[in-house]
């Protein structure tokens, strides 16, 4: 396993000491959440944990089933007690940019029904100003172009339909994604957030902000927890 790939297992397992047996869990995707979703499963088979989960997609439904944590529908539930997600950039505000993975808008779906929300991240996602990641927006197929138009005008900044091969790629909601290239930038994502959820065509846009309560950051040192002291977590 690489430097960064033990990182991600290491901030992901680290997460599972929030979960607790009785809990409603919000499962992330992404590569980082997965070694959550891993250890959970070792937790239910060999510690005997009982916990369901929602997944935020199709890939981790499928992980999420191999691994035998017992599922249930969002619609179920009346609330989740926690979800546990990845991010592709986080801000000192805990604002974060996610759908690097195309899930932004069921991740986004279930971390508002959540009573918490702990992201799990690497070192290379903590950043002064978000904007370097790409920004992922979730728009539909119908007329994408001219909704990708409308971004561009609006981001003023380069923003592509993102590909697999020659087609779009589409999301587990059947629309597709589009990637705005704002550059580091978004020094107000409230706003951003309002603005590109005005445009006709979008879905949903992976800025989630106000959401994270803790991140669990690994680098060389070792895991390190940042709470958000205006969050759901703070003492
Ligand atoms: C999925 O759509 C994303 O929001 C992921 O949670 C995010 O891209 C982080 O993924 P990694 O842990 O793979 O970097």
């Amino acid at each position: 396993m690489d430097k960064v790939e033990l990182l991600k297992q290491q901030a992901g397992i680290a997460a599972c000491k929030y979960v607790n047996s009785g809990m409603k869990v919000g499962l992330g995707t992404g590569s980082t959440v997965k070694y959550t979703v891993i250890e959970l499963g070792r937790m239910i088979s060999e510690e005997g944990m009982e916990i369901v989960g929602v997944p935020t997609s199709l890939a981790t439904q499928k992980l999420a089933t191999e691994v035998g944590i017992p599922l249930v529908e969002l619609s179920d539930c009346t609330h989740l007690d926690i979800v546990i997600d990845g991010a592709d950039e986080f801000d000192p505000e805990f604002n974060l940019i996610k759908g690097g993975g195309a899930a932004l808008l069921r991740e986004k779906i279930v971390a508002q029904e959540a009573k918490a929300m702990v992201v799990v991240a690497d070192h290379r996602k903590q950043v002064d100003t978000l904007g370097a990641f790409p920004l992922p927006i979730e728009i539909t197929p119908f007329s994408f172009e001219a909704t990708i138009r409308q971004l561009s005008r609006l981001l003023d900044c380069r923003v592509n339909c993102r590909m697999s091969g020659d087609n779009p790629v589409i999301t587990d909601n059947g629309n597709y994604i589009a990637d705005a290239h704002c550059g580091p930038n978004l020094s107000n994502p409230r706003n951003t957030e309002m603005e590109v959820l005005k445009i006709a065509g979008v879905v949903q846009v992976g800025l989630f902000n106000e959401m994270c309560d803790a991140v669990i950051l690994a680098n060389s040192d070792g895991v390190e927890l940042l709470v958000n002291q205006n969050g759901r977590l703070a003492e």
